[in-house]
């Protein structure tokens, strides 16, 4: 097995392992890698949904998939694994969720009071081109914050609201507020301690209808603002070029991601396990 950084703020490839077939010694030091980089890509993994979510489960409990956009579970007989995919089924509706437009910076399921720790991310089918996921890593969008920013944030509480999902879609049975303060959501610290490494991270969730606790909304929004052009700065970003077999794993609390969109006519399709949140986001 041979660890390699992808890029200085986040990310490692770990090669030479079968994801099917994986040692204690080496799930060690995958976890290792793992704190050191807050996300992993394994190549040219072959997994049925049972040998994902086994893998997927050594990394913790799993959560059930969230209700897809039209109400629905994606995979039957699979609740824990997600969808992620442009193509229709016989019915004409999607088979999962976000469609082909960009998904626009996010981590996942903040709206909740414990999202999840990490999600995995396992490419099945692909288009020729586009659709590439990119990462930013917080631990080092932390590390860099211009001293006025950091003061800001200091001590302040996001709300992350849970009204749309990254590709701008409604989440089933949810009402529509313009006010962020009235929409629904979960408080979560700014900066939070990660739980295993002790750094700081910057938590931010998602930029549409987030409201900082106890500022006016103007000046919310003008934090929010300079806080997401720091936080996904080219130096904390990788972009990843999926081949079908890539597994990606990411950690929830350290890293943002984002999707570029592609061909709509084209076939994707991902599918995605969340591992259960230990703790709520911890500040730090
Ligand atoms: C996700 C997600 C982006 C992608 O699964 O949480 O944001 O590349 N996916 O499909
Ligand atoms: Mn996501």
């Amino acid at each position: 097995m041979e660890i390699r950084p992808l890029a200085p703020a986040v990310g490692a490839i770990v090669d030479g392992v079968d994801l099917a077939h994986l040692a204690d010694a080496d799930l060690k030091q995958i976890i290792a890698a793992w704190d050191a980089h807050n996300a992993l890509l394994f190549r040219g993994q072959s997994l049925d949904n049972d040998g994902f979510i086994a893998f997927a489960r050594r990394f913790g409990e799993l959560e059930h998939a969230p209700i897809m956009e039209n109400g629905r579970t994606p995979v039957p007989g699979y609740p824990e694994i997600y969808v992620v995919s442009n193509v229709k089924g016989p019915d004409g509706k999607p088979i999962g969720s976000l469609g082909a437009g960009e998904a626009v910076w996010h981590t996942d399921m903040s709206y909740l009071d414990n999202p999840p720790d990490a999600s995995m991310l396992f490419a099945r089918e692909l288009p020729p081109t586009g659709g590439d996921t990119w990462l930013a890593g917080m631990c080092a969008a932390y590390d860099g914050l211009p001293p006025d920013l950091a003061k800001a944030v200091a001590g302040k509480r996001i709300k992350h609201d849970g009204t749309f999902n990254s590709g701008g879609y409604k989440r089933a049975g949810v009402e529509v507020k313009d006010d962020p303060r009235e929409s629904v959501g979960a408080y979560h610290p700014i900066v939070c301690a990660h739980p295993r490494t002790g750094r700081s991270a910057l938590y931010l969730g998602r930029r549409r209808l987030a409201y900082v606790e106890g500022l006016s909304l103007d000046a919310s929004e003008a934090l929010l603002d300079a806080l997401w052009a720091h936080a996904t700065r080219p130096e904390y970003c990788f972009a990843h070029r999926w081949q079908v077999g890539d597994l990606l794993v990411w950690d929830n609390r350290a890293t943002l991601h984002r999707r570029d969109p592609f061909d709509e006519t084209a076939r994707r399709i991902m599918h995605r396990t969340q591992i259960k949140g230990a703790t709520a986001p911890i500040a730090a």
